[in-house]
C-alpha cells in the first residue's frame, strides 16, 4: 500500500517478523492530521490481520514522535462540524482494536495529541530526548484523545494535573521516573533496544502474547477482584494449549520451546 503521512516497513529475523510505523510528516513535526490517523488505522489493521507479525512499533522521527493534532485543521471546525464529523472518534482509536502489542518508541516531541497516541500504546520506550506534555490548555483547549483520564492513570492524578494545568513538558527522566514510559535510552540506541524487545516478544507464543496483552490493559478497565477471575478462568484456559505443555515440557529438558501458536 502506498502511504503518504507513514512509512511502513517490516523487520527481524525469525518467522515472526516486527511491523514498524513511522509517522511522517516531518515539517509539521508530525502533527496528526486526518489522513494520517486514516492511514495509520489502516496500517496497524493490516498488521495485526498479518499471521506474519508478532508485534507492532510506532515511531516517529528524531525531533518528533508528534507534535499533536494538526493545528489548523482544528482551527476549521466549529462544534456542528466537530460534532458532525465525528472529531478524533472517527479515526483516533483504531489502536485500540489491536491484538498484537504495539510499542510506541518516541524520541523529540510527543505533546497533546502525541501523547494521547503515545499513551494508547502498550509500552512506550523514550530516547533522552523526548519530551511529553499535554498542551492543550495553552490553547484554549483541552485534551480531546484521552489525554484527562489516560495520564492520571499513567503518572498519577497530582502530576497529570500539574501537566495539564500549566501545559509544561516533561522531560525522559521524569517520564520515567514516574512511570510514563517502561525505559529510556541514548537517542542513537533507542531503535535497536525497541527492536530488540520486539524480536523477543515476536519469539514467544502468539495467543499467549495477545493473552497477556488483553489482560493488563484490562486491569485499567475492571473492578480488581473482577479482573483476578477473568485472569484466574484465562489461566486455567491455557492449560488447554499445545503451547503451555510445549514450554514447560522445553524448560525441563532444557532446549528451545517449539511454539505451535495455539
Ligand atoms: C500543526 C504543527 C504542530 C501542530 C508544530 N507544527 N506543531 N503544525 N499542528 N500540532 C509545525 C509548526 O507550525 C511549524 O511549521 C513546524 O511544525 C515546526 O514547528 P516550530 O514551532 O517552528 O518548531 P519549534 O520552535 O522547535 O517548536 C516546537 C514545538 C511547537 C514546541 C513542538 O511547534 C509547538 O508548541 N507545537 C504545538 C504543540 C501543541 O500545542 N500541541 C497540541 C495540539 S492540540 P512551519 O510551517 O511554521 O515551519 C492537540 C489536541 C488533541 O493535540 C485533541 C485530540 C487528539
Amino acid at each position: 500500500t502506498n502511504y503518504e503521512c507513514i512509512l511502513v516497513e517490516t523487520r527481524g529475523e525469525g518467522p515472526r517478523k516486527t511491523g514498524v510505523i513511522r509517522l511522517n510528516r516531518p515539517k509539521a513535526l508530525n502533527a496528526l492530521s486526518d489522513p494520517l490517523m486514516d492511514e495509520l488505522g489502516l496500517a496497524l489493521k493490516a498488521f495485526d490481520a498479518d499471521p506474519g507479525i508478532g508485534c507492532i512499533v510506532l515511531t516517529g522521527n528524531e525531533k518528533a514522535f508528534a507534535a499533536g493534532a494538526d493545528i489548523p485543521t482544528l482551527l476549521q471546525h466549529d462544534f456542528m462540524s466537530a460534532f458532525n464529523s465525528q472529531l478524533i472518534s472517527k479515526n483516533w482509536e483504531h489502536i485500540l482494536q489491536v491484538r498484537k502489542p504495539v510499542l510506541g518508541a518516541v524520541q523529540g516531541f510527543c505533546l497533546g495529541g502525541g501523547c494521547e497516541l503515545a499513551m494508547m500504546c502498550d509500552v512506550l520506550y523514550a530516547a533522552d530526548t523526548a519530551k511529553f506534555g499535554q498542551p492543550e490548555i495553552k490553547l484554549g483547549v483541552i485534551p480531546g484523545g484521552g489525554g484527562t483520564q489516560r495520564l492520571p492513570r499513567w503518572v498519577g492524578k497530582s502530576k497529570a494535573m500539574d501537566m495539564l494545568l500549566t501545559g509544561r513538558f516533561m522531560d525522559a527522566a521524569e517520564a520515567e521516573r514516574s512511570g510514563l514510559v517502561a525505559r529510556v535510552l541514548p537517542a542513537d540506541q533507542l531503535m535497536d533496544e525497541v527492536f530488540q524487545a520486539a524480536e523477543t516478544i515476536n519469539g514467544y507464543s502468539a495467543p499467549v502474547v495477545a493473552l497477556m496483552k488483553q489482560l493488563t490493559n484490562q486491569a485499567f478497565e475492571v473492578p480488581l477482584t473482577e479482573g483476578v477471575k477473568i485472569e484466574r478462568g484465562m489461566f486455567h484456559a491455557v492449560f488447554g494449549t499445545h503451547d503451555q505443555r510445549e514450554g514447560m515440557n522445553a524448560f525441563l529438558e532444557k532446549r528451545p520451546a517449539n511454539w505451535k501458536h495455539g
